[in-house]
Order: C-alpha cells, then structure tokens, then sequence
C-alpha cells in the first residue's frame, strides 16, 4: 500500500462503518433540507416518487433523481437556494462559456469547509505549513483562484496571490519570492515553462518542489515532462463549482495514483452516461456527486459529466477516482467516430521532437468532416524528427482511435498559450456538427 505524505486529520481516519453511518446521516439530512427548502427538488422528488424518508441506506440514493447542468440554468440564478439569498457570503460562477451562465452561492460556513478540503488536498499533496504558495489559478468568478488561496491560508501557508496572466511577472515572482509550490492549470505551467526557457532561467532550479494542478484533463505524459522539466512532484486536483470548486478530490504525492474523494463532503457515485444505472465499484463511467455539508446550494446527484472510476483507498482510506480521462460531452465526432480531445495529449507528447503544445482543427470538406492535429515542433528538434512526426502521429490516431487525420507540424512557439483552461479544439465546420464542451471554448478568462 502507498504511503500518503502528512497525517491525515481525524475525518479522513473515518473508515468503514463510521464513514457509511455519517455519509447516510449527513445524506439525509441534505435530502430533507432540499425537499423542505428548494421547490426544485420537491417537484423532481415528487415526479420520481419518492420522499426523504424512503433514503434508508446509502444504496437508496440511486432511487433519487439526478440533477443536470441544463436544470442549474433552468433556476439561474438562485432557484437552487436552500437558504435566504442574504445568508450568501459568496457567488462564483462556472466556466462554460456556451449557453445561459450558471452560478453558485456559499454561506460562511460552506467557505469554511471549503478551505478545511482545499488544506487537507494541499497536506495530501505534500504542501505544509509555513511553505510558500504561488496560486496562478485565476482569481474572480473562476473557483480556482480564491479556492487554492483560502485552502492554502487555511493550512497555514504563505500566499502569492499571482492569479493568471502576465507569465513574464510570474516568472519573476517564483524566481525572486521562492514559493515550495505553485497550484495552476498543467497546461498554464506549460506556458511558463517556455517563459523560463525565453528569459534564460533554468526551470529545474527554482525553489519549486510540489505542483497542484488541475481545473482540465492532462495526462501522464504531461506529469512526466512537468515533473522532469521543473524538476517536481505533479499531482492533480479535482473539483467543479456546482459542487464547492477545487478540493473535491486529490491525488496524494507518493501514490500518484488517483485521488482521495473527500467522501464525508461528497458522495460519489458512477453510472453508464447513457443509461443513468449506477455501475459496480471499479467500472468505468460518469461521476455523480451528492453534497454532503454544503448549506447554501446542495445538490443531488449532480452528473458530473466527467469520465473516470472509483478505485479503493489507499493508507489515506477514502476511496479514490481514477485520473479523469474526459467529459461525456466533450466529444468531438468526426464522421461517425467518437474522439476526446484529452486522448490525444499522451499520443502527441510520445512522438520525438514534438512538443506538448497542440490544437485540434476540425472542417468540413464537401460533406466529409476534415480533423488535423496541428503539434508544435520542440525548438531542438531535427529536420528528420519533424518529417517523420507526420506520418507517426497520423499512424498512431488511425490505430488508437480509428480515425484519418492529417497533420501538420507547426514552429515552435507559434500557437496560442494557455493563461487558465485550455480549449484545444478549433471547430471551423459550422452549425450542427458535432461540438463538445471544449470546442469553441477557448481560453479561460484568466
Ligand atoms: O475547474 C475547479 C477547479 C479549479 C478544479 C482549480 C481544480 C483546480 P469548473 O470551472 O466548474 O471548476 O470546472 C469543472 O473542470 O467538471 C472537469 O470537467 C474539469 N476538471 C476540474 N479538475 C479537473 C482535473 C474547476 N483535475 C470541470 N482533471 C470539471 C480533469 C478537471 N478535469
């Protein structure tokens, strides 16, 4: 069994019966408050007849319905509350950029538990008191800003509040204020690995031990090139803003091998996408997850979207979800054949010579959709390399995904950089084709 870094405090010692015995009272709890409180769910209770009551053991909840994006928006703004709007102490929003927005509130208490998962995910990830923390995650209505930097306050860290953007500043900030940790977006770190190659600067030799990162899919490839390059440990950190924002699962720096969901907050749950079933423990589908704690906005069984499995505990005993490996809606289907954009990262970043920086162009030629994987060449590849990178990624997507695509390799430095989340499908094929969360999406405002 791995050992996890930093004492786990006393919840997360909770294992067994005395996790499942405050799950189901904290469940119940949060079912009859919303029953009580939200007109929402008294009417989606009642249209699935059932009642609070009938939830007698955690298996139970299956019997109660979902809670969907679409219906976030259906009570924009503040149809989801379960206390009066003035009890608010805070309002974020989520990132999607299509559609109506959505938005979440916090009373103070749900700040607090807050930053009490974003410490505990810091202390997993081998952050501790008294280091230095440079949060480059965007500060505003995005959670991941004010999300890392109330958690890291909370474990007793120094905060560089850099928010995203200005790589150059960030560059020097790390350099000249020696942060042990950084906590941003894998693909954001990329964009400053290049700055610290442009001003000169050794990336392996700033104070840098540990990054947090999250907020979009990466991979292990990417970990590697992160860990190798920067010279630290990479761990992920999940979370979404219907739920709390950053801290609702974290990998621990020794395993490395998925993360803890904080399971006496949220209560996980994973079915087929399709069909809704809740699947055996270790399959793969769509995570469901239910509040435990939160006071302002609880939700029930919120689908989640995103792709993963639920793997055991390890020395830290709460159950663990598998590194997310994409959103059911972020498909991108060309002719007929069902992509993720996140495949294609550890597929780009195996091929010599070409760098982690890559877009999809998806168009449509007559009436055939046309996707070309446009990858970066690193500066110090060869001629060779890059000629033989076109028919080695075009090869690799047609075995491992079943689909034509041509390639272009691109110069270095010459596409776009993250500064937050990273869109990296370029959709040109015009109305009704196949678009996911990602494409069109760009950038993150930072
Ligand atoms: O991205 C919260 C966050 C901030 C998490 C900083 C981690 C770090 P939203 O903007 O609501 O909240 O987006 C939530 O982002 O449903 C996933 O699809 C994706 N996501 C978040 N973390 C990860 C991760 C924040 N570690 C949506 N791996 C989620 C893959 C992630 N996808």
């Amino acid at each position: 069994m791995a050992e996890c870094a930093g004492v786990p405090d006393a919840a997360e010692r909770m294992s067994g019966p005395g996790l499942a015995e405050l799950q189901l009272e904290r469940l119940r709890g949060v079912l009859r408050r919303v029953y009580d409180r939200v007109p929402f769910y008294r009417r989606a209770f009642a249209a699935a007849g059932v009642r609070p009551e009938d939830c007698r053991t955690l298996a139970d909840l299956a019997r109660f319905p979902f809670t969907t994006k679409a219906d976030l928006r259906a009570q924009y703004p503040w149809g989801m509350l379960a206390v009066p709007e003035r009890e608010l102490r805070r309002v974020h929003a989520s990132s999607g950029t299509t559609g109506a927005p959505t938005v979440v509130g916090y009373t103070a208490r749900d700040l607090d538990v807050w930053a009490e998962v974003v410490a505990r995910s810091l202390r997993a990830a081998g952050v501790r008191p008294g280091h230095r923390v440079h949060v480059a995650y965007g500060y505003g209505l995005f959670t991941g800003g004010l999300g890392a930097h109330y958690g890291a306050e909370r474990l007793g860290c120094t905060v560089i509040p850099a928010s995203g953007g200005m790589t150059a500043r960030q560059v020097r900030l790390i350099v000249d204020l020696r942060p042990e940790a950084v906590m941003v977006t894998p693909s954001y770190m990329l964009t400053m690995l290049d700055e610290f190659e442009r001003q000169g600067i050794d990336p392996r030799s700033t104070s840098l031990k540990v990054g947090v990162f999250g907020a979009e899919p990466w991979s292990e490839g990417m970990r590697r090139e992160i860990e190798e390059r920067f010279g630290i440990d990479a761990v992920d950190i999940y979370g979404l803003s219907e739920l709390i924002g950053p801290g609702v699962a974290q990998e621990c720096a020794e395993s490395k091998g998925g993360l803890h969901i904080w399971e006496d907050h949220f209560y996980p749950e994973i079915v087929d996408p399709v069909t809704g079933e809740v699947l055996p423990e270790g399959e793969r589908g769509e995570l469901v997850l239910t509040s435990l704690t939160k006071e302002a906005m609880p939700l029930v069984r919120y689908r989640t979207r995103d792709l993963t499995r639920l793997l055991p505990g390890t020395d830290r005993v709460f159950r663990r979800i598998e590194r997310i490996t994409g959103r059911s809606d972020d498909l991108v289907i060309v002719r007929g054949v069902n992509v993720h954009p996140a495949q294609f990262e550890e597929l780009v970043l195996a091929v010599p010579g070409i760098s982690p920086h890559f877009r999809l162009r998806l168009t449509r030629e007559g009436r055939m959709d046309h996707l070309t994987v446009r990858a970066e060449a690193r500066p110090e590849a060869t001629a060779g390399q890059r000629a033989a990178a076109v028919g080695e990624i075009g090869r690799r997507v047609k075995e491992e995904m079943g689909v034509t695509a041509g390639v272009e390799i691109v110069e270095p430095g010459s596409l776009e950089r993250s500064v937050g989340k990273l869109g990296r499908v370029v959709d040109e094929r015009g109305e009704g084709a196949g678009r996911g969360k990602d494409a069109g999406r760009g950038e993150h405002p930072p």
